[in-house]
């Protein structure tokens, strides 16, 4: 979507930066996504203003954060894609809370912790992603998942036009889903974490590691598991079973090595991907009459 020029001005008035026609695959871990433009916000303070200009002006937008768990129509897309302000997300320690901007790395807020002793988030760490997509989807690997740890979340309420806080108890956090708005924007969180010796907490780190190394493709354009795994079940183990290691649509495979796993072995369009995910989700729900869901966030136009 391009923005009129009257528009693009007042946005610069109000500090964000503006990239016209920037192709979304190059922000996406999967290299998929079309083409919108991109406004960069620089302060947190500017998003009630901001988000009610583009209301007035009927500019439909979305929040894109790390971009390692959504899958992005192809072509023109019809909304503009805001992006937190990133060149140094805040990031402070006070005993056993840790204050996090949700711009930050996640990986970068675990290693963070731990060098302060503080753990508990070991297994999130070979997450690829930001910390606002983690708590949205209450990332988890590893028997952890970032909403145990979450006292206080800072967010800009789209449904109340303000910036808001909520505390932890008052968020639900369920597997890969949480009571946050679609349309809330994550800013900040204050976690509470458990005191560990750096040393104690990187040899869990290490162990994570290498079960990650070994069962998951870290170096193909994925998006992570695109299935959610069913309850009591695994949806890598059904797609294996079913033989469709290396099935492929145009560009879009399923991985050889975690069948779970989507990838993009060069230029993969959203089409391909989607019709990958139906295929695969109609053999599973043949063979095992379980309909699996969604794990990947699709942006349909
Ligand atoms: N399996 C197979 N073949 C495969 C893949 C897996 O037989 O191709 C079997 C494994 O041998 C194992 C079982 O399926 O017995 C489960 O596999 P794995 O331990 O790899 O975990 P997963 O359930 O597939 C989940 C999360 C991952 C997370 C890992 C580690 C979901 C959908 N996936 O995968 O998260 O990294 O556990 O904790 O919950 C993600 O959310 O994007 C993601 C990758």
């Amino acid at each position: 979507m391009r923005m009129s020029d009257n528009l693009a001005a007042r946005l610069k008035e109000l500090g964000v930066e503006l990239r016209p026609a920037v192709p979304l695959s190059e922000k996406t871990s999967l290299g998929i996504g079309g083409t919108t433009d991109q406004l960069l916000l620089r302060k947190f303070e500017t998003i009630p203003d901001v988000m009610h200009l583009l209301a007035d002006e009927n500019v439909p937008r979305r929040f894109l954060g790390g971009g390692t768990n959504v899958l992005i129509a192809d072509g023109e897309l019809p909304y503009v894609v805001l992006h937190l302000p990133t060149s140094q997300p805040g990031m402070r320690v006070e005993g056993n809370a840790a204050y996090v901007d949700a711009a930050a790395d996640l990986g970068g807020m675990v290693t963070f912790c731990a060098k302060r002793d503080l753990g508990g988030m070991e297994g999130l760490i070979g997450v690829p992603g930001s910390v606002g997509g983690a708590l949205r989807m209450n990332a988890g690997a590893y028997g952890t998942q970032i909403g145990s740890y979450v006292r206080e979340v800072e967010l800009y309420r789209a449904s109340a036009g303000k910036l808001e806080t909520l505390r932890g108890d008052d968020i639900r956090f369920d597997y890969r889903h949480t009571s946050f708005a679609p349309d809330d924007v994550m800013l900040r969180v204050k976690l509470e974490l458990p005191q560990k010796p750096f040393k104690d907490i990187l040899a869990v780190i290490k162990v994570c590691n290498e079960k990650r190394r070994a069962s998951q493709p870290l170096n193909q354009k994925s998006a992570g598991c695109i299935f959610k795994n069913p309850p009591g079940g695994s949806a890598g183990r059904m797609i294996d079973e079913l033989r469709l290691k290396g099935h492929r649509v145009g560009d879009a495979m399923v991985s050889d090595r975690h069948a779970n796993f989507f990838v993009n072995v060069a230029n993969a369009s959203c089409a391909d991907m989607l019709r990958l995910i139906d295929e695969v989700r109609e053999r599973v729900r043949v063979t095992f009459g379980v309909e699996l869901e969604n794990e990947v966030i699709f942006w349909k136009n």
